[in-house]
């Protein structure tokens, strides 16, 4: 079986706010498997590749400032359906529309502060995995593999 990659940030307020752990066992708990991790500050110009397609936004000066207000945690989790799973486990991209039970739904209000991001497409999450994890990232069959699929 080929499992599916996304790319899931853990955003500047969702790291000074110590939710990394909580965001983390939300993905584990899933069956979602952890192959790269890196706690960076990222520059203004990978964030700006990053966010390329919103260049022309209202919002994008305001997000830039956000984005680059603290370090940030990257990682790239893997599974069967990871990419649509991950972004229903964030919840919705604002907040206040998100249901209880997800992360956004949870711990956030506003949608400049809204903890976490992650990949909205298989093509994208490869994209994003290339431009965060330039090295590359693990490769490893977990041995409980036959504990999560059928
Ligand atoms: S849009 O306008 O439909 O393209 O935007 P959307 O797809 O909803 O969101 C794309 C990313 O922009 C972030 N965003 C914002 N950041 C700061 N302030 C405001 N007002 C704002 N609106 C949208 C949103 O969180 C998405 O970022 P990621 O990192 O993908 O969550």
């Amino acid at each position: 079986m080929t499992l599916e990659r996304t790319y899931i940030m853990v955003k500047p307020d969702g790291v000074e706010r110590g939710l990394v752990g909580e965001i983390i066992k939300r993905f584990e708990n899933k069956g979602f498997q952890l192959i790269a991790l890196e706690l960076k500050t990222p520059t203004r110009e990978l964030l700006e590749k990053h966010y390329a397609d919103l260049a022309s936004k209202p919002f994008f000066g305001g997000l830039m400032n956000y984005m680059t207000s603290g370090p940030v945690v990257a990682m790239v989790w893997s599974g069967k359906g990871v990419v649509k799973s991950g972004r229903v486990l964030l919840g919705e991209t604002n907040p206040l529309a998100s249901l209880p039970g997800t992360i956004r739904g949870d711990f956030c209000i506003d949608v400049g502060r809204n903890l976490c991001h992650g990949s909205d497409s298989v093509e994208n999450a490869e994209k994003e995995i290339a431009l965060w994890f330039p090295n590359g990232v693990i490769s490893h069959t977990r041995v409980m593999e036959k504990l999560i699929y059928e």
